[in-house]
């Protein structure tokens, strides 16, 4: 103990009064050109409110008019942050995020709030709430503002961030008055008025984290009078992508390229109501945009013609301590086929990494004849995201599973091609229509519950409004303190 308490003592002395580096401001926005478009940007602040660090059960996304200004701000109801953590957040590369319980963090780079809040706009403003040990209340606010850097004629990113304990003023951050003077008077949001700042802590309920970002970004960045990129108002159940062709090709003709390539399918690239319906394959965090639901999809339940397969990725020991699979040795990737319900207008592999959608609609199977309709569902934890997590590293973990799993979805189509074709020829035995399993979330207890016998139509109208565990017919699940359903695995085997 006393060596090590003297080899730090060494090394502080080595390092102390040596410069840090400094972050010049433009690098908020090269950093930001990663993503490739807006709803991935977005899906960071989503990801963060799942993560097991914060734990959120509810996240409201809004677009809110303060002082005449355009806001999209994201407020959650997870653990919230006392000073240091919110420092760390507003900074690059610290995430300290580690599975809880079996629930796998998907932010792994400290990166994405920097990525995805100045991707969506130039400035952003961070209130949060936490609770400490001993039950005292911590408010602290921070400013990540490219406005703000610009007007100073910072050479380095500079944050105003200050904390309150009980409603008072940190003092053990001699900078708080300053910076609670800077963020009034920097920040447009509030008119200059630190009673509007103060205001943004009541609409964090006991505790949690409330993002607001400006200054969205718009169609031709260079003209303030252009539309903004996301379209706010059109469906206040929806946040739209007005992403057009002509948007498009004011990119880089690399850039240009890259988007024309990516197989996302039109609709969750335009409809952020899509895109999050899907965006985690067991979806636990309720999200709201505007106060309106979005309804997630359980999508590996409402297959029809299901088949369950498995793969085991040969990996080598390194691969599996670093992805700490050691501790389960029979690590294998379930993968599920079936046919989309018809509202379904894409097709192809969904592949998730730690419940995160990373690849959508992937085309294994380039023919549309004949994949058109059916859907892969895998989660691959082996496999590597890249850092925007709308990729996975290709290496040779990636080939394998890619050929694997085309390989396990050419023998379902081929099969399938058979067995309707044997069922066509033969007129007296039509086949009969695939009937879809139905799957509705409880709005109180978020537990998710079978429901039979439903039409299309009824599940449209139970989709629209709230449902509880009460409203089930199914005697067996219909009471919030029942446990979810086991998935029945035979019975899908069956229906292949
Ligand atoms: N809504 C939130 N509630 C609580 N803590 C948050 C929230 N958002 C971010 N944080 C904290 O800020 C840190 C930085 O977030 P950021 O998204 O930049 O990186 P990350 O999630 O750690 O990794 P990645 O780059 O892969 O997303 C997180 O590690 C987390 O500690
Ligand atoms: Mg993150
Ligand atoms: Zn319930």
């Amino acid at each position: 103990m006393e060596l090590e308490q003297q080899q730090q003592q060494q090394q502080d002395l080595q390092v102390s009064g040596l410069r840090s580096a400094r972050t010049n401001p433009a690098y908020l926005v090269s950093n930001a050109t990663s993503h490739l478009w807006v709803f991935s940007a977005i899906a960071e602040l989503v990801d963060n409110a799942y993560d097991p660090d914060c734990a959120a059960a509810h996240l409201d996304i809004r677009h809110e008019v303060m002082r005449g200004i355009d806001v999209l701000s994201f407020t959650d109801d997870g653990r919230g942050m006392e000073l240091n953590r919110l420092h760390n957040m507003l900074s690059f590369g610290y995430c300290d995020k580690v599975p809880v319980k079996g629930h796998k963090p998907i932010g792994h780079y400290g990166n994405g709030f920097k990525s995805g809040s100045m991707r969506i706009g130039k400035d952003a403003i961070v209130f949060t709430k936490t609770r400490l040990a001993n039950n005292a209340v911590v408010k602290s606010v921070g400013l990540l503002s490219q406005t703000f850097l610009a007007r100073i004629g910072a050479d380095t990113i500079v944050l105003p961030i200050c904390s309150w304990v009980n409603d008072q003023l940190a003092e053990t951050y001699p900078d708080g008055a300053q910076s609670l003077s800077l963020i009034t008077h920097h920040c447009d949001l509030f008119g200059g008025f630190e009673s509007e700042v103060l205001a943004q802590f009541d609409r964090i309920g006991k505790h949690g984290t409330r993002i607001l970002i400006y200054n969205l970004k718009r169609t031709s960045p260079d003209d303030p009078s252009s539309a903004l990129e996301l379209d706010l108002v059109s469906d206040r159940s929806d946040i739209v992508n007005s992403e057009t062709l002509q948007s498009d090709a004011a990119l880089p003709a690399v850039q240009r390229m890259q988007l024309l390539q990516t197989s996302v399918s039109p609709l969750i690239r335009r409809s952020l109501k899509a895109y999050l319906s899907i965006l985690f394959m067991k979806p636990r965090l309720i999200i709201r945009i505007n106060n309106h639901k979005v309804r997630t999809q359980l999508m590996q339940r409402c297959l029809a013609k299901r088949a369950i397969d498995y793969y085991s990725p040969k990996l080598s020991p390194s691969d599996e301590t670093r992805l700490k699979l050691r501790s389960n040795s029979n690590y294998r990737v379930r993968v599920v086929i079936g046919v989309l319900p018809a509202n379904h207008s894409d097709y192809g592999a969904m592949l998730y990494h730690n419940n995160r959608l990373i690849l959508p609609y992937e085309k294994l199977v380039k023919e549309p004849e004949l994949a058109s309709g059916v859907a892969l569902i895998a989660e691959v934890d082996h496999l590597e995201p890249n850092h925007i997590k709308q990729e996975f590293i290709r290496d040779a973990n990636f080939r394998n599973c890619f050929l694997n799993l085309t390989q396990k979805l050419k023998e379902y189509l081929e099969l399938h091609r058979c067995s309707d074709s044997a069922a066509a020829s033969s007129a007296a035995a039509a086949p009969p229509p695939p009937s879809y399993w139905r799957w509705v979330q409880c709005d109180s207890c978020q537990k998710w519950r079978r429901l039979l016998d439903v039409s299309d139509e009824e599940f449209r109208s139970i989709e629209k409004r709230a449902w509880y565990c009460s409203m089930n017919p199914d005697a067996y699940y219909n009471r919030c303190d029942i446990a979810e359903e086991v998935e029945d695995e035979e019975s899908m085997v069956q229906d292949y």
